[in-house]
This record gives C-alpha cells, structure tokens and sequence, in this order.
C-alpha cells in the first residue's frame, strides 16, 4: 500500500516536472578573483528559465571523503561564499546547483574542481595608449594580486576579423605593458583578457579560466598637428577685452574615441605661467575675457593615444597709447587682486623684452627705478570677482631729456616769391627721449629770423610772407619739457618776382595759349558757332559724359539721360529730321551700336545749335565713337545740310562735324 502510495507520488512529480519543465541550470562557475590563498570564492550560474519562487542550492560534495561539505540556498543565480565555510580547498570536489520550483526540483551538471585552482581575474583595463605611426603602446592595470598572468590582445582594423596574441607578463611591477605593431594610417579596435599565469602542479588538470574581455578601445592615429586657432574680439568694454576662441578639430581619423582640447589660459600677468592650471575642454571654442595687456593661449588636443604639438598663439595688447590719458583711475585694490605691469617700450609701439609686473610695488615705486630718457609703458590690472580689468595703462620716463635728433627728411618744395612749404619725418620716440611737445621752426632770411611753434601732430608747414629773390633757411628741432633738441636744416631760395613763374608753369601756360588760340581759330571756322571763351578743356570722358545742351550759353551742367539703345535702320536715320521731338544719340562705331536718347522737353536752349551737325567725333582720342548731339528743331526755312564738315567747341570738348551720322557699320 505504501509503496504503491510512494510510487503514485514519484509518478506525479516526474508529471510535474515535466509539466513545468523544470530546466536544470547552467555554466555554473566559481571562482576567486585573485591566486592569494585566503580569498573568498564567488559561484555563479545561468537558468535558461528563471521563474519567481526558484529556489536554488549550491551543493559541493568531498570525493575523496564522500561527503558534503556545503550547501546553502538563494534564490539570485549567485552566491558569495566566505573562504571558513569552504574547509579545505585543495582537494576536489564536486559542485552542483539544484533548482527549486513549487517543490519541483532539478540538478545542474555535476563539475569537479578543485577550488584553489579557480582564478578569474578582473577583466584588464587599459590605463594609457599611447601611438607614434604603426607603434602603439598599451599600459594595463595589474591584476589584484600583482602577479604575472597571461593576456590575450585581439585586434582589428574596423569591419575585419580580429587578428591575436598572447602575451606574459611579469611579477610584482607597477603596470602591465604591452606593444602592438599595426599599419601606419589604420584606425583599429583592441581588446584584451586575461588569466593566472603559474598556478601550483594540482591544477594542471584543470581548465583555466579566462577573466572577460575588457570593453573594446577604438585606437585613432596620433594627432599629427597642433589646433589651428583663431581669436576674434568679440566686446571691447571700458576694462577689459572678450575675445572669442576658436580652433578646428583633428581629422576624422584622429577623433575616434574623441577629443578633448587642454587650454592654458595666460591672462593675469602676475601670475607665473608655469602655475597655471589648463582647463579641458571638449569643444572647439571657448569664450575668454582678458585685460589690456597681452595674453597668451595654448592649445594642445588629446585623443585615446596621445597629445598634438601645443598651439600657442598671443593675443596683442591694445594700441599703446602715445600721451597719458587725463583720467586713470586709482585703485586701493588688495595686493593679490591687482597688478602692475611695466617694460621698456623704446619705440613706442615695441615690446622687446618680457614685462616686468609686482602685485605689492606702487607706480611711483617703479617709476623712478626704470631706465631714463627711454618710454616706458605700465599697465595696473585688477582682480574683480573672477575678471580681470585694467583700470590704467600710461607711457612714462622716469625722467624726460630733449631729443637727441632732429626730424628726418625736412624737404621744401611748391616754393613760389613769397611762400613756401616745408615738411618733415617725425622724430622716433626713441630719439624723442621725452614726450614731444611741440616742433619749433625758424625761419631765417635776411637778416629776419622768424619762429613759429607747432602741435607735435604736425609734418608740414606753409610759410607765408616771405620776400622775393630771397634765401632762406628753415630749421627744425623738436621739443620736450627738458627743452629742445638739434635742428633739422633746409635751405631754399623764393622766385624773384619778374621770374615768378616756374618753367613747369610757364610750359602750362603756353600749352594754355596754344589752347585758346586753337580754340579761336576753330570757332572762327565753325561759323555757325558762336565763339566762346572756354575753360580749360577738360579731358572728355565719353560714356558717362554730361553731355550738355547749354541753356542760354548756361555753362553749367546739365544731366544726361540715356534712356535706350536701339539698333538704328540706316534709311531712318538718312532722313531728314524734322520731328519736332529730336533725338539724340550716342553712336559707338566700334560696336555698331547707336544710342538714341529723347530730347529733354524744354528746347528752348537749343536754338545756338540748330545749325550743327548733328554728329559729332570726339577729338582726339575717342574716334570711333561717335556721339549724335540731338537733331535741332528746324524750323520749316531751316535747310537740312548733310555734307558740311565742320569743327567746333562745345562746352569744352571739340569736335568734328561729320556728315552721316548714320554711315554706321551696323
Ligand atoms: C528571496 O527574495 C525575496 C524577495 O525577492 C527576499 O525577500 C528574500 O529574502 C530572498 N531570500 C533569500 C534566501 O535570499
Ligand atoms: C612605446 O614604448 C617604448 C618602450 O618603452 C618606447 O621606446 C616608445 O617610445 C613608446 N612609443 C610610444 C608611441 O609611446
Ligand atoms: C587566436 O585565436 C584563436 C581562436 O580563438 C586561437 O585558436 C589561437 O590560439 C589564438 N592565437 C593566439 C596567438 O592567441
Ligand atoms: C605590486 O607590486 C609593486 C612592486 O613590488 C608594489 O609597489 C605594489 O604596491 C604592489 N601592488 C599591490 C596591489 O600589491
Ligand atoms: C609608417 O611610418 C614610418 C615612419 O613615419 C614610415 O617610414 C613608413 O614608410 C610608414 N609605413 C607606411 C606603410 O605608411
Ligand atoms: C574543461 O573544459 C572542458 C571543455 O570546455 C569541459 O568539458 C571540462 O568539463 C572542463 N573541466 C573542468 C575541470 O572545468
Ligand atoms: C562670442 O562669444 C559670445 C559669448 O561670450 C557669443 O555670444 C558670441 O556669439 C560669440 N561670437 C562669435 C562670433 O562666435
Ligand atoms: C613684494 O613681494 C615680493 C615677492 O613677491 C617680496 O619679495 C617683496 O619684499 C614685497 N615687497 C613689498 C614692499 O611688500
Ligand atoms: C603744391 O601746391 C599745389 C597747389 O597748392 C598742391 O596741389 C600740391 O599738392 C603741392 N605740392 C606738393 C608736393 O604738396
Ligand atoms: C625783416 O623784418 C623787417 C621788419 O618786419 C622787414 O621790414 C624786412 O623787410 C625784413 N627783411 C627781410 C629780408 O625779410
Ligand atoms: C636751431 O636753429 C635756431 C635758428 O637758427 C637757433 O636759434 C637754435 O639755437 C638752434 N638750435 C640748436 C639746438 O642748435
Ligand atoms: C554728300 O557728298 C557725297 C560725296 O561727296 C555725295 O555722294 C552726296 O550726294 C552728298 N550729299 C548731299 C546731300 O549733298
């Protein structure tokens, strides 16, 4: 009856072991994470069908005493077991998990191991790559127990198969390292793991066990070049200066496994460069705000295997100014929150050497310390919160001299009988040697000397009043508060009266006499004309010419109007015109194109040239082009003259008449 109860009893768990299809565990693994004796193990295992309320126990049973010695119940799928609970490690033993559903229960496969050969070390990590062409250098963390182990590196160009070694490293050093020899301009991935190396005899039957794979390291070719930056100003206020950075990021190649950009930022002047601490940054720009003085910036750019050349570039300082502003502003700043920056500044404009600063001298400290007789430029910054400003910024001497030099290249020239020009280099501050007040001039003739001071902005000087036929010497000198420095000397003669004219005067006077007696002489050809005294005849410019119809001999200058350009028939135009709306119009030979224009409404100027041609040729230089001045009005008496070839001035251009002012080479 019992049995058959028993028997009933097993029939119905293996039903329901099937029913629920208890699957046993699997890959069940334990382990220590270092070869020390006194670690802790960890086992851990996989169920393919994990169910609430699962039950699972982790069984080891002595061989050789044929016993169990542990079995403890979890239900997570592993189990931190504490070295004392173990007993001895060094035998074999079997282990096993049992699962437990609903009180359905079912074993894992039985392994057997011995404890102490159980080594998974910690996946490796990669502490440093650094790469120069096809050399990459790996630098890996040590495993826990600082022992020798066996790596397996694995690497491949992106896309391909891997490609592995293995490689041994020794005891008790710092790190592990390891070089890898690749293709030059490869970007690849790598990845290792690793296991105990010299494990005791017993465990030579057993399998070693691998740690995991470390996470894949994408390798990016070596930043070849440093970052090429930029600076622009972006606000230029009252104390300060923003400047905006910007610098390009490496090549795609070299921007695998990203970039980040080291920034030293040199922009308080008292402050030692070597102290400064460089910000990274992962973007390409970076906005900086800094003072009147220079500033120094450099940018080096870091990928996975290495750093680029450093970039450093320096943002000027302002203009220096050349006198001291009245208003500077005074400080009583904390010593550490301002700063005084001072150096030599000879000429002015160029620093030459290092700037000196202190954050606790005072001006009148530095002021009378420096060189005498050269500029000096000084700059005092402060601290405010985290900006920085310059409150004043000044050339000086600690004590001014005259200058040593006069001006250079004193010249006169547009000399006439009675005035003449002088003009001059100005002295360099160098030679300066104190703040240029004025430029002091003598003028001395006869037995006059005359002396004129004028503003140091000053390079040339009229001097009037001067007698005919008369030498002259002009001397320079410039002027500071210590007095004067040497003269500059040139020497002229003014025309005598009856001479006054220059030979380049005289030759445009008789060009100007050759001119009006032309002038006379064709008007008098072009009877129909009216002779005019003209200006200077000024050079004609055709395209854009002001063309002019003159109101009532009215001079001045009326605008002409290009309305359009047609092509013109040839038997229109050999028509007399007797439209009462004439045209005008611009002929250009050399393109056969004719420009028509609609006469200006009001005519009543028109009746000086009623009898013109109406075409006229330029002279000399515009020939072939042709410009047709408007038909006149004619009245029904006027006779319409085609083959009359005349010559004639118009408002200061001359011109041919030609007949046919249609004979175009459309
Ligand atoms: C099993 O899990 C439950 C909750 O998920 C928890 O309260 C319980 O303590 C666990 N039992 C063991 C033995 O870990
Ligand atoms: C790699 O390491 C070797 C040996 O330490 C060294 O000579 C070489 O310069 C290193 N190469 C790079 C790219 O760091
Ligand atoms: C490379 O990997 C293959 C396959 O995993 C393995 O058989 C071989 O031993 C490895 N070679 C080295 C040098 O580790
Ligand atoms: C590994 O060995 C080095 C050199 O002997 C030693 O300085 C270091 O402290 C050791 N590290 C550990 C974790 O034992
Ligand atoms: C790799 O770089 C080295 C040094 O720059 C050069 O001599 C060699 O030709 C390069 N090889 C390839 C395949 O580019
Ligand atoms: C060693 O590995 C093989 C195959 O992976 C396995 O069949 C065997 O059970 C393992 N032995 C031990 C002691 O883990
Ligand atoms: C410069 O930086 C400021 C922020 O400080 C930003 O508003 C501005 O757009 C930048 N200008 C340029 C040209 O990038
Ligand atoms: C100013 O500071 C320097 C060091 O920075 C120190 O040697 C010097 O004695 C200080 N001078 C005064 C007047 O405090
Ligand atoms: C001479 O004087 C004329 C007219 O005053 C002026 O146009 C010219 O520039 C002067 N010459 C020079 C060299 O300045
Ligand atoms: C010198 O000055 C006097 C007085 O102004 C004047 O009469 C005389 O003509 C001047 N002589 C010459 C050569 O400039
Ligand atoms: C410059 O010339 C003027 C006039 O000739 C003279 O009075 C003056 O003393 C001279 N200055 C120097 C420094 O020689
Ligand atoms: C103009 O002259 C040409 C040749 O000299 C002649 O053929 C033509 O008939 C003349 N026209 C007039 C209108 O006189």
């Amino acid at each position: 009856m019992e049995i058959r109860v028993v028997w009933l009893l097993l029939m119905f768990s293996v039903s329901l072991v099937e029913a629920t299809g208890c699957l046993p565990t699997t890959n069940l693994q334990c382990y220590k994470t270092a070869t020390k004796d006194d670690e802790d193990f960890m086992c851990n295992w996989e169920d393919p069908n994990m169910e609430k309320n699962t039950r699972y126990t982790l069984y080891m049973w002595d061989i050789e005493k044929k016993k169990n010695v542990f079995s403890e119940t979890t239900n997570n799928t592993n189990y931190y077991i504490i070295l004392e609970k173990l007993g001895t490690i060094f035998r074999e033993r079997e282990i096993w998990v049992q699962k437990e559903v609903d009180n359905v229960a079912c074993n894992s496969i039985k392994n057997k191991v011995i404890l102490q050969c159980l080594v998974k070390y910690s996946e490796p990590h990669i502490t440093s790559t650094s790469r120069s062409a096809g050399i990459l250098n790996l630098t890996l963390d040590k495993p826990k127990d600082n022992r020798s182990v066996i790596y397996e590196i694995r690497w491949r160009e992106i896309g391909s198969e891997w490609q592995n070694a293995t490689f041994k490293t020794e005891d008790n050093t710092y790190q592990d390292f390891y070089t890898l020899q690749l293709q030059n301009q490869t970007v690849y991935q790598v990845q290792l793991r690793r296991r105990a190396n010299a494990l005791s005899p017993i465990c030579d039957s057993q399998n070693v066990t691998w740690s995991d794979w470390s996470t894949i390291v994408d390798v990016p070719l070596e930043i070849r070049s440093a970052p090429k930056v930029s600076y622009k100003l972006w606000k230029h206020h009252n104390h300060s200066r923003d400047f905006n950075l910007t610098w390009d990021a490496p090549p795609a190649e070299e921007s695998v496994g990203g970039v980040t950009y080291k920034l030293k930022l040199s922009v308080w002047p008292c402050e030692d460069p070597k102290k400064i601490k460089p910000i990274t940054v992962t973007q390409t720009y970076h906005n900086i705000s800094i003072t009147f003085s220079e500033a120094n910036v450099s940018i080096i750019a870091e990928n996975k295997v290495g750093n680029s050349p450093t970039r450093s570039i320096t943002i000027p300082a302002v203009k220096h100014f050349n006198n001291c502003p009245k208003h500077q502003s005074k400080t009583n700043a904390k010593p550490n929150k301002k700063c005084l920056e001072w150096y030599k500044l000879e000429d002015g404009e160029t620093r030459l050497q290092a700037a000196k600063t202190s954050n606790n001298k005072t001006f009148q400290d530095i002021e009378k310390s420096v060189e005498m007789f050269v500029r000096h430029y000084y700059f005092l910054h402060i601290k405010k919160k985290s900006n920085f400003q310059t409150i004043a910024r000044c050339p000086f001497y600690s004590k001014e001299g005259a200058p040593n030099k006069g001006p250079d290249n004193v010249l006169h020239f547009n000399v006439t009988h009675e005035s003449a020009m002088v003009s001059w280099h100005f002295i360099p501050v160098e030679n300066q040697r104190g703040f240029l007040l004025q430029y002091l001039i003598w003028v001395s003739g006869g037995e006059n000397t005359t002396l004129y001071r004028l503003p140091a902005n000053e390079k040339s000087f009229f001097i009037k009043n001067l007698h005919p036929g008369t030498s002259y010497t002009v001397s320079i000198a410039g002027r500071t508060k210590a007095g004067e420095g040497p003269n500059s000397t040139v020497n002229f003669e003014t025309l005598s009266k009856g001479a006054a004219l220059s030979w380049q005067d005289q030759t445009i006077l008789s060009v100007c006499v050759v001119a009006v007696l032309c002038t006379i002489i064709c008007s008098v050809a072009a009877r129909r004309f009216r002779s005019k005294l003209l200006p200077v005849v000024p050079s004609p410019v055709i395209p854009s010419t002001d063309f002019i119809i003159p109101h009532n001999q009215d001079m001045s200058q009326v605008k002409e109007e290009v309305h359009e350009v047609v092509l013109l028939q040839l038997q229109e135009l050999s028509k007399p015109k007797l439209s009462t709306t004439p045209e005008r119009c611009t002929l250009l030979q050399d393109f056969g194109l004719v420009v028509f224009e609609e006469e200006e409404d009001d005519e009543e100027g028109v009746t000086d040239l009623r009898p013109m041609k109406s075409c006229f040729y330029p002279n000399p230089s515009y020939r072939g082009q042709v410009i047709c001045l408007p038909e006149p009005i004619l009245t029904s008496e006027s006779i319409y003259k085609e083959n009359d070839t005349e010559s004639t001035y118009r408002n200061g251009l001359f011109f041919e008449t030609v007949p046919e002012c249609d004979e175009t080479s459309l």
